[in-house]
């Protein structure tokens, strides 16, 4: 059985593709590269001592998806490719509804016209907007606040209309809180370009000398510290929530054919909390000063997770220090990312 892996060179891509290739799975890779290297591939060949077939192209060439799948046999899709970075959605909405809308939409065609029907989407709890009541359970009311998190809702949308339209069609979608954290072996992790917009790699590379300080968004939050508090998942146990998602979507125990679970750990951690466990992590000093709040940010932000646990069968269960300590470990081996390793 063979899964394309969309977007399979980036962050959390790469990071499923050994999941699946240590479960027994083949795999087939399509990214354009846009976010990502190539190098992360050879790395998980290196940690999995197994081929990975890669398709360097765009979701957006339909007749392309429709040869891959025909070509590779493929019976199911894991959709990560698009992208995310809420900031950049602002400024190029119109890419951001291109990849992701347009590039989901050809994708499911293609799908359509060689008969595969099984999907795994990288969906996000930006679609809660601001939160109602905590922990977000998945009927929390959705609702979207910039293009990146619209592009989401539609695309969640859309694979409903589809799952309606013929119950042939299985759908899990994944609601992913903060990922973070690298694989154990320090040979694939996060590689941000340019300045990083998400805390954790930031908090790196002050770490490591590359930035002076963070800046903390906000420290008048009604929260225990007065900062922004987040629910942050090892990218470890994400990617096994979604072997899981695929084995019961594979299996036919889905509760229903396009379901939606949240990924998380249900536990919140503030900014300041992160930093400290960051620097014992690393033995490094996390320098940091308050700056105002940063547009569109929530205070709080965490995980329901008995549904995942209950249609999954699944929990992370990785705690602070092993994110940080994972995510030091990778840094520490591939200082400049994949551009340059330590060994
Ligand atoms: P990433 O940027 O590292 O990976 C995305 C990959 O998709 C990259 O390798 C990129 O080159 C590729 N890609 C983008 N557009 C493409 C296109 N049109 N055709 C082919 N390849 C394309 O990001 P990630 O952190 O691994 O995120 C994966 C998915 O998870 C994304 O859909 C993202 O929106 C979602 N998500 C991520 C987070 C997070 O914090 N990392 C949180 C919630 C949801
Ligand atoms: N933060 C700082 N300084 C920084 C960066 C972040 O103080 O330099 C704070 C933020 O204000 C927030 C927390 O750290 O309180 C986490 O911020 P991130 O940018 O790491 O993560 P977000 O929760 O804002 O967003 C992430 C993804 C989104 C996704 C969302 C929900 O970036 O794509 O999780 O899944 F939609």
């Amino acid at each position: 059985m063979t899964v394309l892996i969309t977007g399979g060179a980036g962050y959390i891509g790469s990071h499923c593709g050994v999941a699946f290739l240590e479960a027994g799975y083949d795999i087939v890779v399509i990214d354009n590269l846009s976010n990502s290297s190539d190098v992360s591939l050879q790395r998980i060949e290196a940690i999995t001592g197994q081929k990975v077939p890669c398709e360097i192209a765009d979701i957006r060439d339909q007749s392309k998806l429709e040869e891959i799948l025909v070509k590779h046999k493929c019976s199911a899709v894991v959709h990560f490719a698009g992208l995310k970075a809420v900031g950049e959605s602002t400024k190029m909405p119109l890419a951001y509804y291109e990849n992701n809308v347009v590039g989901t939409h050809r994708l499911l065609s293609a799908m359509a016209n060689t008969g595969v029907k099984q999907m795994i989407f990288s969906s996000s709890a930006t679609v809660y907007g601001e939160p109602q009541f905590l922990p977000l359970t998945e009927d929390h009311p959705t609702s979207a606040v910039n293009p990146y998190g619209r592009t989401k809702l539609m695309i969640e949308e859309m694979l409903g209309d589809v799952a309606a339209s013929d119950p042939a069609w299985r759908f899990g979608i994944l609601r992913y809180f903060n990922p973070v954290g690298a694989h154990l072996s320090g040979q694939i992790g996060e590689n941000p370009l340019g300045v990083p917009n998400n805390l954790m790699p930031f908090i790196t590379q002050v770490a490591d000398g590359r930035r002076e300080q963070l800046s903390v968004f906000g420290n008048d939050y009604d929260t225990r510290d007065g900062t922004g508090i987040r629910d942050y998942i090892h990218v470890t146990d994400l990617v096994e929530g979604h072997l899981r998602a695929h084995e019961v979507l594979a299996s036919g125990s889905a509760p229903s054919n396009c379901f939606a679970v949240n990924l998380g750990t249900g536990n919140g951690y503030s900014v300041l909390e992160m930093v400290r466990a960051f620097e014992r992590a690393s033995n490094k000093e996390i320098r940091y000063a308050f700056a105002p709040r940063r547009d569109g940010d929530v205070a709080e932000c965490y995980a329901n997770t008995e549904l995942a646990e209950k249609v999954l069968d699944w929990k992370a269960d990785r705690d602070l220090d092993a994110m940080c300590r994972d995510t030091w470990n990778w840094v520490c081996k591939n200082p400049r990312g994949y551009e340059t390793s330590a060994d």
